[in-house]
């Protein structure tokens, strides 16, 4: 054991709590145990009091609301600031220009090559989206309007999303990383006018075309007119007469005004659609609004990232995902600060890549994943060394239960034992940020998400509805509305409500299995339905196995998540043949080939096993609690398998996994 670790190892066994950094608490928004729970105590008597005071000291509005809240969560049907009309482009440039901060960066973007840096000012940002945003009403869209969004993480993402804002039209970004297959059937699902995208991706210092993906999605899309394709790669593209147009070309025309009067959208307005994966194959297109979505994003800014006019704000995340929607553009721009967007990966050209970066912006906000944590732990402490990290004041921590060996790392060699991390538990679904410490307040316990912010009111019931104890463990909730809640799933309010309000009557139930201890702090436990968190990206089981059965040699599959080091989870299929189809390590990596083009690298199985047959029930419900045990090695207690049809397929499955090692 390195003498690293065993630090890491006697620091954990002590189980000590890290207090609150003293120095910056003064010029901390909280400064007080005393102020949160003043707060919260106020947000749970007078949940419409707290908003309403809350909404109307960070949002600009066209027009106040009538009600601050209607809602039945029976139907569900929740509304929030009724009658008040806004822009959020507004929010986010023009009302920081008429102050001091047109001529402050609002966008520094480091591009995966070194020297490939631009920032974009307060005004320039106003002007370019402004421009983009006449670019897509020459194109026809108006407001309400979907325009699908599938680009790296360029700058002109940004642009495009708030240019979508500027005239009320919905965005619906899709993650560059997903196949052609999946942006088709989400542009299919929300019925996109336009679709954005580049020639090609920069990863890892190869160019990986992009466009050649939207061009076979596109084959079924006949609600798109219009593609603008972004020049990034410098790869040759099909441009296909009429409906194909080039970004840049577009932006410089003639009657490209670098005005573009905002559209006055009402509060409850549809602001954007995220897909995301649940229980059932197909993922929901989760609907935000806009009033509440603003709202609560700015909210949570400030409280948890205590963000500041003079912070440099980076959040890793990619921008496809909603961390990257609320931490790298709607929460930073909103409250005028600077944010940090970033085209590459962590380990490329080195594993110090981070950490140069924060060196040359001055960084003050680290926001990332455990996954990223975990894998550049591996690569060793000396990388982060090598650069000066003094500008930092507060790290953040999303996606997945961070474990507490990544917490220590984190803390130790990145915080140098002074700083704040934030572990900050939330979803798709809830907009922004649910539980987490207030930085320079909250005493913090490695692993932990601490306590519900202000107007959460979280809890952890058991299967029959009742509190569970202390430590007792059980499924995590949400009892009230809050302004940054999703507002349906596209196209479906019986999946809305089946969803998220079946298990426990007016109750959110976000599927996520959790304990709160005897000081009321939150463990989160993972996931309890069958979604499986990869390097804090979900993907549905059942989305896998029905791409592994498309494939003409597949007769069954299973996908259960396997504990992975760096990963957190990794993806195991059993797969079942068809009778004529032979095993072979061809077929095996023409399957995990298939996995990709239908869904994308990040759901490749890293594990594919040959299942003569899956362990059933007599009703022929597959038992995913033993594929899960046999899929992490551990095979020391089935538990009752008395209901399945046949046992002696346990008994196959186990010696199979066993020669896999
Ligand atoms: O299981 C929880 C896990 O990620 C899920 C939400 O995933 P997604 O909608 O993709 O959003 C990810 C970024 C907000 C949750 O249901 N999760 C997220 N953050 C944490 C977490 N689990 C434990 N601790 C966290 N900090």
């Amino acid at each position: 054991m390195s003498g690293m670790e065993d630090k890491i190892t006697s620091l954990l066994a002590e189980g000590k709590v890290y207090p609150p950094p003293e120095q910056g608490r003064d010029q901390a928004w909280v400064k007080s145990m005393d102020e949160y729970k003043e707060a919260y105590a106020h947000s749970m008597n007078d949940p419409e009091g707290y908003w309403a005071q809350r909404a109307e000291e960070l949002v600009t509005w066209d027009k106040k609301w009538d009600r601050v809240l209607e809602c039945d969560l029976s139907i569900p049907e929740v509304k929030w600031f009724v009658g008040g009309k806004l822009n959020l482009s507004v929010n986010c440039l023009d009302r920081h220009l008429i102050n001091d901060r047109r001529n402050k960066a609002a966008i520094i973007w480091q591009g995966e090559p070194e020297d490939d840096v631009r920032v974009y000012t307060y005004q320039m940002l106003h002007d370019e989206v402004c421009r983009f945003a006449n670019v897509l009403k020459k194109k026809g869209v108006k407001r309400g309007d979907r325009v699908a969004i599938y680009l790296p993480m360029v700058p002109e993402m940004a642009i495009a999303l708030l240019a979508c804002t500027r005239l009320g039209a919905v965005h619906s970004v899709v993650f560059a990383g997903f196949s052609a297959a999946a942006l088709q059937s989400r542009i299919e699902d929300c019925h996109a006018k336009v679709l954005i995208t580049a020639d090609g991706v920069l990863r890892g210092g190869k160019a990986i075309p992009l466009k050649a993906s939207a061009d076979e999605a596109l084959l079924s899309c006949p609600s798109v007119e219009c593609c603008v394709v972004v020049r990034r790669a410098a790869i040759d593209v099909e441009m296909k007469e009429g409906r194909d147009c080039w970004w840049h070309r577009e932006m410089s025309a003639k009657d490209i005004s670098s005005f573009c009067e905002p559209e006055s959208m009402d509060a409850e307005d549809m602001l954007f659609i995220l897909y995301t994966s649940g229980s059932t194959g197909k993922p929901k297109g989760v609907v935000h609004t806009t009033g509440g979505y603003l709202t609560y994003a700015l909210h949570t800014a400030k409280w948890v990232f205590d963000l500041k006019d003079n912070d440099i704000h980076w959040c890793t995340a990619d921008l496809g995902w909603i961390t990257g929607h609320s931490y790298i553009l709607y929460g930073p721009l909103g409250l005028g600060a600077t944010t940090l967007m970033f085209e590459g990966v962590p380990s490329y050209p080195s594993p110090d890549r981070f950490w140069k970066i924060v060196e040359k912006f001055k960084v003050s906000i680290f926001y990332t994943a455990p996954t990223a944590i975990r894998a550049l732990m591996r690569e060793g402490v000396e990388h982060t060394r090598k650069w000066d990290l003094s500008s930092l004041r507060l790290l953040g921590s999303v996606g997945e239960p961070i474990n507490p060996e990544a917490w220590m790392w984190y803390y130790l060699h990145i915080g140098k034992e002074k700083l704040p991390i934030v572990d900050t538990w939330w979803q798709t679904e809830t907009g922004g940020i649910m539980i987490a410490p207030l930085p320079y307040v909250t005493p913090l316990k490695p692993g932990a998400a601490t306590l519900p912010l202000p107007g959460v009111d979280a809890a952890i019931f058991t299967e029959e509805g009742k509190e569970a104890s202390p430590n007792e463990g059980g499924h995590l909730v949400i009892r009230k509305p809050w302004p940054g809640m999703l507002r349906g799933v596209f196209g479906s309010p019986e999946r809305y409500k089946k969803a998220y309000f079946d298990r426990y009557p007016n109750i959110y139930d976000p599927e996520d299995g959790a304990r709160r201890d005897e000081d009321g702090y939150f463990w989160m436990m993972g996931r309890l339905d069958d979604v499986i968190n990869v390097s804090g990206h979900r993907l549905g089981t059942a989305e896998i196995e029905s791409a592994l059965v498309a494939h003409e040699a597949v007769a069954e599959a299973a996908a259960v998540g396997m504990p992975h080091p760096v990963k957190g989870q990794a993806v195991f299929a059993f797969v079942t043949l068809m009778s004529w189809a032979e095993e072979s390590d061809e077929l095996l990596a023409e399957l995990r080939q298939h996995v990709r083009k239908e869904i994308g690298p990040i759901a490749t199985p890293d594990v594919i096993l040959w299942a003569p047959s899956l362990p059933k029930t007599r009703s022929g419900k597959i038992m995913r609690r033993i594929l899960r045990k046999i899929a992490a090695s551990d095979f020391a207690d089935f538990g009752d398998t008395s209901t399945l049809a046949d046992p002696s397929v346990v008994d196959e499955l186990v010696d199979t996994r066993k020669k896999l090692g």
